[in-house]
């Protein structure tokens, strides 16, 4: 393991990232917003085979900025856990190269700053309805880092699947030119996804948050079983995570791209979860069989 250098610079790391190009390096890109955990090991580790997949070794690289763009008033920019001393310790052992961590979030969104990405029709709804503004804040950064960055991959998680479809289509619609990876939940071993956020929940709180996976669980033996009505589905979802004191923003079963709604959980078709467990907001999904 060696340590990332480090550029807490945005223009010093666009400068560094050009030479790479310039000399024909593979370059592979993982956003995160730190307080790395397993489930971004496993992105960084991505990102160092996509890097060296040309054959040569290419530049893996990651980005850990909590984006205060993407909170609206009232959530948890302040609270958001940060550890830049562990993220680059976990990102030197994934075999990261580069760090891009801005110290100060005036470095991303100065002052002036103005210029906004709006992803249409999948931002609505879902995670969409209930933190507006959300997913442009999502959007317009993570554009800007592939404009400082501008990799072959980018590396996202499945967990934060609404995410990754906004994210496809702003990289398909305004031509970014890079591929999307999206890459399964890593879970702990009684299911619960891992989050950032679980650092919020106290003990009794992360064993009543064991729900939600347990309703995705029991939905997807049901499919497996034959049950493909999305309404029973979603009322046995909800009423999992009620009974565990859950207070539930939505139970859906989508298509996994378009993320509308179906009646029927077609092999392929999401079920996707958003629930608060005391005042954490949680989420999950599971791509149904
Ligand atoms: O998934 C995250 O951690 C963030 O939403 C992202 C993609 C890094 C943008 O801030």
């Amino acid at each position: 393991m060696s340590t990332p250098a480090l550029f807490t610079d945005p223009a010093a790391w666009q400068a560094r990232c050009l030479a790479a190009r310039r000399e024909g390096l593979r370059l592979a890109l993982v956003p995160t917003m730190g307080s790395l955990h397993a489930g971004h090991a496993s992105l960084l580790r991505e990102a160092r085979r996509r890097a060296d997949a040309g054959g040569r070794r290419g530049l893996a690289v990651a980005s850990i900025f909590v984006n205060p763009t993407q909170f609206g008033p009232g959530e948890d920019l302040a609270r958001y856990p940060r550890d830049l001393e562990g993220d680059l310790a976990t990102c030197g052992q994934a075999g990261i190269d580069l760090v891009l961590a801005p110290g100060d979030p005036a470095q991303v969104f100065p002052p002036d700053h103005q210029s906004w990405v709006t992803v249409e029709r999948v931002s609505q709804g879902l995670c969409g309805a209930s933190r507006p503004g959300h997913f442009r804040g999502v959007a317009t950064v993570v554009a800007k880092l592939l404009n400082l960055t501008r990799p072959d991959v980018a590396i996202f998680g499945e967990k934060d699947w609404q995410q990754l479809a906004v994210l496809r289509a702003m990289v398909r619609d305004l031509a970014f030119g890079v591929e999307v990876v999206g890459m399964p939940i890593v879970r702990e071993a009684d299911g619960l996804a891992l989050s950032s956020r679980n650092a919020y929940l106290s003990a009794e709180e992360r064993g009543r948050a064991l729900a939600l996976s347990r309703a995705l669980f029991e939905a997807r033996d049901a499919v497996a079983g034959g049950a493909r009505e999305a309404a029973p589905l979603l009322a046995r979802a909800r009423a999992r995570l009620e009974a565990a004191g859950a207070r539930v923003d939505y139970v859906e079963v989508v298509d996994p791209l378009a993320l509308t709604p179906v009646a029927r959980a077609e092999p392929g078709a999401v079920l996707l979860l958003a629930a608060l467990v005391g005042r954490t907001r949680l989420i999950d999904n599971l791509v149904l069989p």
